[in-house]
């Protein structure tokens, strides 16, 4: 199976919670040419992306299917046990990437880990993925796993380049993949970036995830309805040139969407 250099673009799915609907957004992406689905235990909606997939035309063996284990399970045999409930809603038997969701509550890298990496040697999960992790805990995790860490997700949007944390990634050779892509619907209105798609008679979530694929990292953008799933996958065709990328550069501010006390970079 192709990674992530074939599969950039592909489809989140935190909080389509409706289950008929999660499962017609799955559907429509794949019939519409995405191969990538992200998903996670926390979302409650491995279900309804299983039965997405199952009833796409699209053989399960061409989608590159992540999913996360979430941050009560991520003890040694809360890994195993909880992956094969994954495995069972997500009707497969193997994963392309399973993450480690949050380093935080029931993580703790020597047990998780060893069952990430059982998990790898047996062919459960064809790659180790990691999200919201530090530096820090990138340098500890390189240290105890044999496998590759093969993506770490990050929030990363135009308002949050993460110039750290992709450097990071280009000198231990992972991929990263940006979630909350569209800043979680706050790029829309941007003037910035509304001028840009103008310039390319491009909408602004196409001119945001053109710049996520030029910068070089792999983006998830969650989209319910068949018009925007549509409108995100034509960002395919959108080029941006370099005074395009020094304005976008200018809007970096740090700000993040997703954020709570507990999280690593608060602590
Ligand atoms: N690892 C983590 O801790 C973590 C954290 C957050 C997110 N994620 C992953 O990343 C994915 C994306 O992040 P996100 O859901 O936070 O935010 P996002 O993708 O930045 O934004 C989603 C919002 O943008 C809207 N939208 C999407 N395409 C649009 C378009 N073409 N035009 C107008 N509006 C559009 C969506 O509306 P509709 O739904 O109505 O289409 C939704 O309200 C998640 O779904 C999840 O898979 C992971």
């Amino acid at each position: 199976m192709d990674g992530l250099d074939r599969y950039q673009l592909g489809l989140g799915t935190w909080e389509n919670d409706n289950p008929d609907a999660c499962a017609r957004s799955v559907e429509t992406a794949l019939e519409l040419g995405y191969r990538h689905i992200d998903t996670a235990q926390a979302y409650g909606n491995e279900d309804a992306v299983g039965r997405g997939i199952a009833n796409s035309s699209v053989p399960r063996e061409e989608v590159f299917l992540a999913t996360k284990v979430d941050t009560g399970n991520l003890g040694y045999h809360d890994v195993h046990e909880t992956t094969g409930e994954s495995l069972d809603k997500l009707r497969t038997d193997y994963l392309d990437l399973l993450y480690v969701h949050w380093p935080v509550d029931a993580y703790d890298a020597e047990a998780t880990l060893a069952a990430f990496q059982d998990l790898y040697d047996d062919g459960t999960i064809e790659r180790v993925g990691v999200s919201n992790f530090e530096v820090r805990h990138l340098d500890e995790a390189r240290e105890l796993l044999d496998a590759p860490i093969y993506a770490h997700q990050i929030e990363l949007h135009p308002y949050l380049q993460q110039d750290e944390l992709r450097s990071y990634a280009a000198d231990h050779d992972h991929h990263v993949v940006a979630y909350s892509p569209l800043a979680r619907g706050e790029v829309l209105d941007d003037p910035v970036l509304e001028s840009i798609a103008d310039k390319h008679d491009a909408s602004v979530p196409q001119v945001t995830l053109a710049w996520h694929r030029e910068i070089g990292v792999a983006a998830i953008p969650k989209a319910t309805s068949p018009e925007h799933i549509e409108d995100n996958w034509g960002a395919r065709e959108v080029d941006l040139d370099d005074e395009d990328h020094d304005r976008i550069a200018d809007l970096d501010e740090g700000r993040r969407e997703v954020d709570f006390p507990g999280a690593p970079w608060n602590n």
